[in-house]
């Protein structure tokens, strides 16, 4: 029997691999506004929690899900290192249904995340689910290597990379409130932030 992606990405994140998002700086270049820097965050794909990290730092009450329980637990030392509060779920994206906020005072048929991150995981069939679990107002918040990184790096494979100007229409019924592609750091990506009105 094949490797699962979960032994495949525990062994990588037990021996140490930095995760691809592991500077998501950019996010704090971003346009004022464009960003919330309170309210409630889902780091999908979060590997060892570098964007959630950043989120919490930011002010964010982040929850990070993985299929990976190793990374998730690189995540919450990390976390816990640096002061910071981060939930961590187990979630396999492919067959698990992605976790509502906590029930709260807010939370009713119109609760969602406020922030959903996706940095360096591309499963097209979960776009919807991103979507649809975004609170109205919230945004969904991608970096994505597309197929342009081929041309310097031989990883990640096809398959796991978007096609140029994919990604917006990935993200439709959300509505683009910024979109950039091009090299980074001798990496091509897209990224995104797109806004549920
Ligand atoms: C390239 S890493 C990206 C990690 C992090 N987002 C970053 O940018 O550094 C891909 C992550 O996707 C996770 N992953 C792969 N398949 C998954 C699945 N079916 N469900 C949940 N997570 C999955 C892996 O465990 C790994 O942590």
């Amino acid at each position: 029997m094949g490797e699962t992606d979960r032994e495949r990405w525990d062994r990588r994140w037990a021996a140490g691999e930095q995760g691809a998002g592991e500077s998501p700086d950019w996010l704090g270049d971003l346009p004022e506004g464009l960003l919330p820097r309170t309210g409630r965050a889902l780091d999908v794909a979060s590997g060892s929690g570098a964007v959630a990290l950043w989120l919490a730092r930011r002010g964010l009450d982040v929850t990070a899900v993985d299929v990976s329980p190793v990374g998730l637990q690189r995540a919450a030392r990390a976390a816990g290192e640096a002061g910071l509060v981060l939930r961590t779920r187990t979630v396999d994206l492919e067959s698990d249904p992605l976790p509502h906020p906590d029930s709260g005072a807010d939370s009713g048929p119109e609760a969602g995340w406020d922030v959903v991150t996706c940095f360096h995981y591309l499963q097209r069939a979960l776009f919807p689910a991103l979507a649809a679990a975004l609170a109205p107002g919230g945004r969904l918040v991608c970096e994505i290597a597309t197929v342009r990184n081929l041309e310097r790096n031989a990883r990640p494979p096809a398959r796991f990379l978007l096609d140029e100007d994919e990604l917006p229409t990935l993200c439709a019924p959300l509505e683009v409130a910024w979109f950039r592609q091009g090299w980074y750091e001798d990496r091509a990506v897209a990224r995104i932030v797109a806004r549920k009105v």
